[in-house]
């Protein structure tokens, strides 16, 4: 089998890890493989925390409910959708077509995209903002073929959610195929675990924490089950 396919049918979500330490070199690797993952406009509208450290790590876990997985991981991941870094980011992909030598009509044409994105993706005060674009857009949708963009703060956190989970995905990949087990999250006190991060409400939202680390000799997988493929696949 495709070497790909054979990490990805592998992968399971491991509830209970032996202590390993997890090199530099291996969470470089599985924190690239994260940002590689396509994004929405390459917005990359998330961030990860790394949770190494014994003394955070066990603030983390408890924080996690005290599960197994996050108990006994070697490192915590908590990753965020994060609506805060857009105009940065954006920024920072200006600065690097210029650095290298876009040809300055494409430059101007990434400068127009992102404004319009600032645009649209602001909900302003309050959401007013949010519902007079709505309004606005509903009304145009009515005689034209278009897509909705997210225009109150839960549409942005839920689009900022699609591109978060797929960096989560890779990253467990990643893992997988570096020797290393995951188990994602989402049993976790948000409020809480945002508020030792030092998050805002009002651009972040935990989306889940993977725990890391090598699965314990002791600990038995389940057989995994998933429904038939027809039951989830409709071919048109
Ligand atoms: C979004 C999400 C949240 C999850 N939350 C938890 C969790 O809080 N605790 C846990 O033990 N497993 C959690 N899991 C793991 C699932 O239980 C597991 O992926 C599922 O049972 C399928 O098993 P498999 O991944 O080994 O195939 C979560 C998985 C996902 C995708």
């Amino acid at each position: 089998m495709n070497e790909i396919l054979k990490v990805l049918f592998h992968r399971r979500a491991v509830k209970a890890f032996e202590p390993v330490d997890i090199p530099q070199v291996l969470r470089e690797q599985i924190l690239d493989a994260a940002r590689h993952a396509p994004s929405s406009f390459n917005s990359q509208p998330y961030k990860f925390y790394w949770v190494g450290s014994a003394p955070q790590k066990a603030v983390v876990a408890k924080l996690c409910l005290g599960q197994k997985p996050a108990e006994t991981a070697s490192a915590l991941v908590v990753a965020v959708a994060d609506l805060g870094s857009l105009s940065a980011t954006a920024q920072g992909q200006l600065e690097w077509m210029r650095r290298s030598n876009f040809t300055e009509e494409k430059i101007r044409d990434y400068e127009r995209k992102a404004k319009i994105g600032r645009i649209l993706f602001m909900p302003g005060p309050f959401g007013i903002f949010g519902a007079v674009k709505w309004a606005i857009f509903r009304l145009v949708n009515l005689w034209k073929t278009m897509g909705m963009p997210p225009v109150f703060r839960q549409d942005l956190l839920k689009w900022a959610t699609k591109s978060t989970s797929l960096a989560c995905e890779n990253l467990m990949i990643a893992a997988e195929a570096l020797g290393l087990n995951t188990c994602p999250m989402e049993g976790f006190d948000g409020r809480r675990l945002s508020r030792f991060l030092g998050l805002s409400t009002r651009y972040h939202e935990i989306v889940m924490v993977i725990a890391i680390g090598k699965k314990s000799p002791a600990y038995a997988e389940p057989p995994q089950w998933r429904r038939p493929l027809h039951a989830t696949v409709t071919v048109l």
